[in-house]
């Protein structure tokens, strides 16, 4: 399948990347920051009443991590390196939520002397880590959710944890000196379906009651994560109903008298506003028999060119490069990489 990557932009817009991207040698990304501007207000108008944490590990480009600071965004962190990062900016620690909920003492003790006072968990091991390192801190415990296979980056396999453990874990965080303070999810990342929020909100519903009856615990806050949709080959449906719905699950189960909101996106606050831009440097045969060959592109990694080898090649081309036709067999092939190259978006293994 191909795609026009002028499709997915405001033609000025795509003008004006265009004419940076004919100057420069490839692979670079090149990124339009009014887009992530946009992006930010689209979801601040989708969600009024909530606070958004930048999940840093999207993209933690300086510009990007200037932009939202004077917006008003605060940050989602996962790693010392971020939190440096992001401080060097002016960042204040009264901004930053640890989400990372795999983390050692130290960088624990090092995010407690930076100043920062919210932490993410999902294990015993980790909470009384905080409870050391970060003492008196709030805490809130990531809980597994449902829709992994509607996501196309599904997270609960590696992050959060059942709901009587959530439970268990926010009284043990109160017995040990913390601030047992709320509950947050993760629905997958680029999640296609909207209801997974619904269970998920349930989940928070019956911890909040429960804790609160049972325990005396009473607890503040959501944090939503991510999963708001980037605008791919496969289309999602738009920000606005997917804020409307999840509003609606919210009002339904905590009424008007919401608790305070987090969200976190990453993807749909940067996916939209890159083009990945590379070319075929070669077509590598491996052996005088193989069928398949191998495009050779240029891929930015980090600040350094990574060369990439992308395969698959359909049937049709496979018999032109087979018969010996190779200049049309290239040039069609090098056309096709390039379309699938284009379309930047968050690196799938960022997490
Ligand atoms: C804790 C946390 N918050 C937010 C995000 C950002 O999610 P998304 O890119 O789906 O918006 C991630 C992604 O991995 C995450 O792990």
């Amino acid at each position: 399948m191909s795609i026009q990557v002028e499709d997915y932009f405001a033609r000025e817009t795509f003008q004006k990347m265009k004419a940076f991207a004919d100057k420069q040698e490839t692979p670079f990304v090149v990124i339009d920051t009014a887009m992530i501007s946009q992006a930010y207000d689209d979801l601040r108008a989708g969600f009024e009443f909530a606070k958004v944490y930048y999940a840093v590990k999207a993209n933690p480009a300086v510009e990007i991590i200037d932009l939202l600071k004077d917006k008003g965004s605060n940050f989602d962190i996962a790693s010392i390196y971020e939190l440096d990062k992001v401080m060097s900016r002016g960042v204040g620690p009264d901004q930053i939520s640890y989400g990372n909920t795999i983390k050692k003492s130290r960088d624990i003790r090092y995010f407690y002397e930076k100043g920062v006072r919210l932490y993410a968990t999902d294990s015993e091991a980790d909470l009384r880590n905080i409870a050391k390192a970060a003492p008196g801190s709030k805490v809130y415990v990531r809980i597994l959710t449902e829709g992994s296979t509607t996501a196309d980056w599904p997270l609960s396999r590696k992050f959060g944890c059942q709901t009587d453990m959530a439970m268990d874990l926010l009284i043990l965080a109160r017995d040990l000196g913390l601030v047992p303070y709320g509950i947050s999810f993760h629905v997958g990342s680029q999640q296609r379906d909207i209801s997974v929020w619904d269970a998920a909100i349930a989940k928070v519903k019956v911890i909040f009651e429960r804790l609160k009856e049972e325990d005396g615990i009473v607890l503040k806050l959501i944090n939503m994560g991510g999963g708001f949709p980037a605008n791919y080959i496969t289309r999602t449906n738009s920000l606005e109903t997917y804020a409307e719905e999840i509003i609606r699950f919210l009002k339904e189960d905590f009424g008007d008298e919401l608790p305070e909101i987090i969200l976190e996106p990453g993807r749909s606050l940067i996916a939209n506003a890159g083009i990945l831009v590379s070319e075929v440097v070669l077509v590598a045969r491996k052996s005088r028999t193989a069928v398949e060959r191998w495009g050779q592109v240029l891929r930015p990694d980090r600040n350094h060119g990574r060369s990439h080898q992308v395969p698959d090649l359909d049937r049709e081309e496979r018999r032109d490069g087979r018969s010996g036709h190779r200049r049309p067999y290239l040039r069609q092939r090098r056309h096709h990489v390039r379309k699938l190259q284009v379309r930047f978006a968050a690196e799938p293994g960022h997490r």
